[in-house]
């Protein structure tokens, strides 16, 4: 394998998160406005010939796992085809995807097949009602039976990612931790982060994952533990006595992990961002167009990989939409 190459603070760089749309079935409201965004056009997205030769031109500079995110990605047609084309990417290793779940159960077969290693999942409730009032859709879905499908079709390590808001959903910390006791899934608690029309409220929903632990360590006893198997993150990890699943805290709010940070972004339309926050990104998509390599500017890229993001001092105005920026 192929070592990441070194940003400018010396992390290693070795992980992509590639967005193929940023269009999405859902609409929560700490994402999304009700009415969407302005979509990209269809010539500004990449195709995916386009991501395919990205990841061809990385991969020699050390980038050996991949995440396909969106927006929702399961909703760009032919999702199969592109995790094939990355599959035989030489010097790819693992390829995961960032999905809402819906259609887990009828694509998790599939995906599988083409060659797709294993799901990220967020379920934000496990109550019909509830998860129809935080995407904004009508739509009867069950995250388990998602989680469930990924599992039997050998996606795993499942894992469940789950944005805390006070309030809005909090009251189910307990249920979501209570499913690694009788699953191998690994349950992540999310603090919530300014964007959207949610940037001004964050600040009060925003549940610290100190606050979380603490609420859970009241149904068992948790320790530290080393978390699933494939995939290292941001996230510490827990675990009850004898559960066959953890709980992962992701803490963008409460305690910054960027000194860690193995990771870099495209967007749909081919921009390479080095940081969630901030404007540091370059377009690997007119460079492509143009016919030029695209190592030299990766290079300069990692050359600005800012230090850390400044989510907290950003308290209104906020992030632009993750589903725009690959989240
Ligand atoms: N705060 C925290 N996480 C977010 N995500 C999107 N918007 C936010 C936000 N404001 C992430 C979560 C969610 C996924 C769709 O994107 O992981 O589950
Ligand atoms: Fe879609 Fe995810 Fe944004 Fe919700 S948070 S609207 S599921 S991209």
């Amino acid at each position: 394998m192929i070592a990441g190459a070194l940003d400018q603070f010396g992390r290693r760089i070795e992980y992509l998160r590639i967005s193929i749309t940023d269009r999405c079935n859902f609409r929560c409201a700490y994402c999304m406005p009700l009415a969407g965004l302005p979509w990209l056009p269809r010539e500004d997205i990449l195709s995916y010939e386009e991501i395919t030769e990205v990841v061809r031109q990385l991969a020699p500079l050390g980038v050996s796992r991949l995440r396909i995110t969106g927006g929702e990605p399961t909703i760009r047609p032919q999702l199969t085809t592109l995790i094939s084309m990355l599959e035989k990417v030489s010097g790819i290793q693992d390829i995961a995807l960032s999905t809402n779940g819906v259609k887990l159960p009828e694509m998790a077969e599939s995906l599988k097949a083409a060659g797709l290693d294993r799901v990220n999942m967020s379920a934000d409730s496990l109550r019909p009602d509830r998860i129809r009032e935080i995407a904004r859709r009508s739509l009867a879905f069950s995250p388990i039976d998602a989680a469930l499908a990924a599992e039997r079709a050998g996606l795993g390590p499942v894992k469940i990612n789950t944005v805390v808001m006070r309030g809005i959903n909090d009251d189910e910390l307990e249920d979501f931790a209570r499913l690694t006791l009788e699953h191998p899934w690994h349950v992540r608690f999310i603090e919530l982060m300014p964007v959207g029309e949610m940037a001004g409220e964050t600040f009060d929903r925003v549940v610290p994952s100190d606050e979380i632990l603490a609420r859970l360590a009241r149904i068992a006893p948790l320790s530290a533990d080393a978390g699933p198997a494939r995939g290292n993150g941001p996230a510490a990890y827990y675990r009850f006595a004898g559960a066959p699943g953890s709980i992962g805290v992701i803490t963008p709010m409460s305690h910054t992990y960027c000194g860690d940070c193995n990771r870099v972004r495209l967007t749909a339309d081919g921009r390479l961002r080095t940081c969630l926050y901030g404007d540091e990104e370059v377009s690997f998509r007119d460079a492509l167009r143009a016919g030029e390599p695209l190592a030299p500017l990766y290079a300069s890229a990692l050359a600005t990989k800012p230090r850390e993001h400044a989510l907290l001092q950003m308290k209104v105005g906020g992030l632009r939409a993750l589903s725009e920026v690959g989240g």
